[in-house]
This record gives structure tokens, C-alpha cells and sequence, in this order.
């Protein structure tokens, strides 16, 4: 049927059936904040290039996480930043680690905050690289110990969930046998599966203090102009055991997270990184969008693309918006 029998704004005139007919909803369920523990005591280092994100001090993130589950956000991703790096990572992987102790401290005080540890090497690296030097570049199967290695370190210290951003290929494998081995068989493994090397990232490696010394990621994470290779990089994870399959960045790779849920039907996370954050903020202080409604329109967007869990730094923010308008 066509106009003047269709009129497609018939559904748009009135407030209550818009909200009827709302596709996409938001919830603070879908929502991940990740989080920043550095090495030292009372230390709330504000990160300029992301307003509102801090590098926080073990005691400190317990503060923020007590704010982040008054919100209604209920799960956290932890990143951290040592003391000191070393060559390959190892600092990453001890008992008494930055974000092993962070773990430790947090669920002390809110054991139902759920917290997913991040595993990679960048941020304990002398290099900046996301794993093992070898002839100028990461080498894979040596990167692959180290990383298996911090992963049963962190569920030790009670992580509840497993996130490898490191790129490097067979390492979900490896992290599901080693953890299954040490009894972790109830941990799952959300893998950044299709992670492209992107400048999106500028943001975060002030933040993580993980910037490379020397070249870039190319080699290991992916070329933004492929969509094929991201298909044939999560039907591998899938493969190997992961639980959740990550898309990153969200918003420059709707188009990925869209395929990926259709050709797959798997959990999909997506996170809405750094530098995406960082323009809304930036266009938002100077009053060139309304950032309020820039973020929401954002977040929905990487929902309607197919996305199940959405790692933001917004996730605070919009889970006050969301309780406003209940
Ligand atoms: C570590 C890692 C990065 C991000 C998450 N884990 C940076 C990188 O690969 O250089 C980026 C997150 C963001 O920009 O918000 N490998």
C-alpha cells in the first residue's frame, strides 16, 4: 500500500507509540566501564584526553567501582599499569600484580560487581608492544605463553571473565586449556577477535601508557579496510572456545559487528574505544552537538548494529541518563 493510504509519520505523531515502536532500547545491563588501576597509593591521575577517566591507585578503584554498580553498571574491565615493565610482560602474570590486587580489593568490597579482566602485554612491555620481541617484531608462539600465563593469574585472583586483546593467533586455545587445567573451566573468554589497528586507540595509550616505542601494530592487529578477514578471525575464535566475540572499534565498524552477528549468532561485544569517547567530548566542550544526546545516539547505534554488551566509557554517563528516564 502506498500514500495516501501508507503515511509512515502516522507511528511519529505521538510521544507514548514512539516509545512503543522503538526498535533498539538500551539498558544499563548492556553496558561494561572499563577502568584504569596504576601502581602507588591515593593516586587519581586524571587522563586529559578523556575527561572523567582517571588512573586510579588500587583504593581508589574500589571508590569508583562502588559509583559504577550505584549506577546500575554491573561489570567493569580492568586495565593496569605497573610499577615497572619488563621485555616480555612477565610483570603482568605475578600474584601480587597491579591488576591482580585490584581484583583482590574489589571483590572484598562488592562481590557482585562482575569484572572482567583485559590480558594482553602492552601496558607491562619496556616496548610498548603486545608481546615478545623477536627480530624486530611479536613474536606469536612465545607471546602465547606469557599471555596464558596472565590469564590463570588474573582468574586466581577472582577475575570472572577472561578478555585476550593482544591479536595474537591460537592464544584463546591456549587460554582455554591452561585454564581449564588450573580448574578455571567456569571462566569465559571474551576475545577481542576482530580488533583492527586503528588511531582510535590515541586516547588509551596515554592512559595505559602503552603506546609502541618504536613501529606500530600492524602485524598483528588488522588492516581497517577488511571485513572478510574479520569473519574468518571470530569463526577461529569460536573455534578455539571463546564465549563472546569482540568487534573493536565500534562506531568506524557497525558494518562488522552487523556481519558478525548475522553470520554467527554468538554474543557480540563491541567496544566504543577511546578516541570515539574523546570526540564526543571534545565536540561536546565546545558546544558543536549536544554530547548528552550525541552519546546516547552513539551507544544505540552500536546496539542496532547487533552488539549484546557494549564496553564504553560513557557507561556511567548513560546509565544516569537511562535511570532519569525511567
Ligand atoms: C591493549 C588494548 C588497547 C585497547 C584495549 N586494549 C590498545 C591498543 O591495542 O593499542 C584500546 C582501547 C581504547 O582505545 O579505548 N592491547
Amino acid at each position: 500500500m502506498n500514500f495516501p493510504v501508507t503515511r509512515m509519520r502516522r507511528l511519529r505523531y505521538n510521544g507514548v507509540l514512539r516509545q512503543m515502536v522503538t526498535e533498539t532500547k538500551l539498558s544499563v545491563d548492556d553496558f561494561v566501564m572499563p577502568l584504569f588501576v596504576i601502581a602507588g597509593t591515593n593516586v587519581r591521575n586524571e587522563i586529559k584526553s578523556m575527561p572523567g577517566n582517571y588512573q586510579l591507585s588500587v583504593e581508589n578503584v574500589v571508590e569508583e567501582c562502588k559509583k559504577v554498580y550505584a549506577s546500575g553498571v554491573k561489570a567493569v574491565l580492568l586495565f593496569g599499569i605497573p610499577a615497572q615493565k619488563d621485555e616480555d610482560g612477565t610483570v603482568a602474570c605475578q600474584h601480587d600484580g597491579i591488576v591482580q590486587q585490584a581484583i583482590r580489593a574489589i571483590k572484598k568490597e562488592i562481590k557482585d560487581l562482575y569484572i572482567i579482566a583485559d590480558v594482553c602485554n602492552c601496558e607491562y612491555t619496556v616496548h610498548g608492544h603486545c608481546g615478545t620481541i623477536v627480530d624486530g617484531d611479536v613474536d606469536n608462539d612465545l607471546t602465547l605463553v606469557t599471555l596464558a600465563k596472565q590469564s590463570v593469574s588474573l582468574a586466581e585472583a577472582g577475575a570472572d571473565m577472561i578478555a585476550p586483546s593482544d591479536m595474537m593467533d591460537g592464544r584463546v586455545a591456549i587460554i582455554r586449556e591452561q585454564l581449564d587445567l588450573n580448574h578455571f573451566e567456569k571462566i569465559p573468554i571474551m576475545s577481542y577477535a576482530a580488533k583492527y589497528a586503528s588511531g582510535f586507540y590515541g586516547p588509551f595509550r596515554e592512559a595505559a601508557e602503552s603506546a609502541p616505542k618504536f613501529g606500530n601494530r600492524a602485524t598483528y592487529q588488522m588492516n581497517p579496510a577488511n571485513s572478510d578477514e574479520a569473519i574468518r578471525e571470530v569463526e577461529l575464535d569460536i573455534a578455539e572456545g571463546a564465549d563472546i566475540v569482540m568487534v573493536k572499534p565500534a562506531l568506524s565498524y557497525l558494518d562488522v559487528i552487523y556481519r558478525v552477528k548475522t553470520e554467527f549468532r554468538m554474543p557480540v561485544a563491541a567496544y566504543n574505544v577511546s578516541g570515539e569517547f574523546s570526540m564526543v567530548k571534545a565536540a561536546a566542550a565546545n558546544d558543536w552537538i549536544d554530547g548528552e544526546r550525541v552519546m546516547m545516539e552513539v551507544l544505540t547505534s552500536i546496539k542496532r548494529a547487533g552488539a549484546d554488551i557494549i564496553i564504553t566509557y560513557h557507561a556511567v554517563e548513560a546509565a544516569l541518563v537511562l535511570n532519569r528516564l525511567k
